[in-house]
């Protein structure tokens, strides 16, 4: 019942000598061409360790005789790139603004230098191209809608101190925001600034009005009696016709354009608990630290906030 096994005869090869239960060790030698390789490649190895960074110590690795450093190519391609670019920038900070259009040169650099600056430090808040992010709170750069003006020295400054921020004593309306009007934002975090003016009809009567103000469909006795309030209560800031003030930062309501969105719920939500956004300032340099841009970073990123499309 044997099946016949055909075993294939091993050619005679040395054998090595060890034989462990009749089985011997057949003395294969690796092929020539594959030893040679196997010499080079630690040859290679061992003249790479002594040329190049190989061996990890304890805070870095062995420098190789070579000094090679990645880094350090990567700082002198930087240091050459800002050589290169350091007068354009000397240019560009002692150029008045208004007139940096005027040097097509300058002008193009300042644009593509200041989109740079702009995609690293100012596309999480106020999304691409300036285009509004959908967080609430982060105005929109590149319409006509400006908070606090949008020709160059406004954007300008503001830029430089930010706005309502606890560092920068310079900040656009350090202290000032737009106020919490429910007798509930008395426990809430703009309590400070809370007047308790208004009770939840009232507030509703305002709204009301705010939706008039912009064009929306409104309930025409609420918004006549909203009307009322806020000749007395947000007049004064948001200005008699609600087409806002620049100097208070306190945003038009006649328009489509909102920060914190012009529903209902927003607009309840804003009037009631109050509002007060915050940006970081860039030009503002803290004891014994540096600024987050330097003064042509800033001028660039105004150039650039500028073009958008909403400057003035
Ligand atoms: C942490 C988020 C944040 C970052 C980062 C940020 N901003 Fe702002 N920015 C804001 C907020 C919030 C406001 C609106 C503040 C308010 O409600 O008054 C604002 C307002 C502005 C305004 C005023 C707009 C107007 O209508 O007047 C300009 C201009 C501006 N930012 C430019 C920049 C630039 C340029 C950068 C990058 C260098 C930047 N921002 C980075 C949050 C940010
Ligand atoms: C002390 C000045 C001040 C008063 C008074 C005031 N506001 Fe404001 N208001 C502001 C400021 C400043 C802002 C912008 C806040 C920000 O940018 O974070 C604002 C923002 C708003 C917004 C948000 C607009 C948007 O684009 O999302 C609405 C709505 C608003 N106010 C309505 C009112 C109403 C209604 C009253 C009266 C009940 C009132 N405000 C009273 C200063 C004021």
């Amino acid at each position: 019942m044997c099946a016949k096994v055909v075993k294939s005869q091993p050619k005679k090869v040395a054998t090595t000598g060890h034989v462990w239960d009749g089985i011997e060790e057949l003395n294969n030698p690796m092929p020539r061409w594959w030893v040679w390789i196997f010499y080079l490649c630690i040859l290679f190895a061992i003249g790479y360790s002594v040329a190049y960074p190989a061996w990890p110590m304890l805070t870095r690795a062995t420098p190789g005789l070579l000094q090679a450093s990645t880094r350090a190519d990567v700082q002198a391609e930087i240091d050459r790139f800002d050589a290169a670019n350091a007068p354009m920038k000397a240019q560009l900070v002692a150029t008045d603004l208004t007139m940096v259009g005027q040097d097509v040169t300058l002008n193009s650099y300042a644009l593509k230098a200041g989109k740079a600056v702009f995609n690293i430090n100012c596309v999480q808040c106020h999304g691409r191209e300036g285009g509004g992010s959908k967080a609430r709170g982060y105005p929109t750069l590149s319409d006509n809608e400006w908070l606090y003006g949008g020709d160059l020295d406004a954007i300008h400054t503001t830029i430089t101190h930010g706005i309502r921020n606890t560092s920068d004593p310079d900040a656009r309306n350090f202290g000032l925001v737009m106020p919490a009007w429910s007798e509930r934002a008395l426990a809430g975090p703009l309590a400070d600034a809370a007047t308790a003016k208004l009770t939840a009809e009232q507030i509703g009567e305002v709204v009301n009005f705010v939706f008039k103000l912009s064009g929306q469909t409104a309930d025409d006795a609420k918004a006549l009696a909203g009307a009322q309030l806020f000749a007395d209560n947000c007049a004064a800031c948001h200005g008699e016709d609600g087409k806002g003030n620049r100097d208070l930062g306190a945003p038009g309501l006649t328009d489509a354009i909102w920060l914190f969105g012009g529903d209902e719920a927003a607009l309840t939500a804003t009037i009631a608990a109050g509002r007060g956004g915050v940006m970081p300032p860039w030009g503002f340099a803290p004891e014994g630290g540096l600024a987050r841009l330097s003064e042509d970073q800033i001028r660039a990123v105004t150039l650039y906030v500028h073009s958008l499309g909403g400057g003035e």
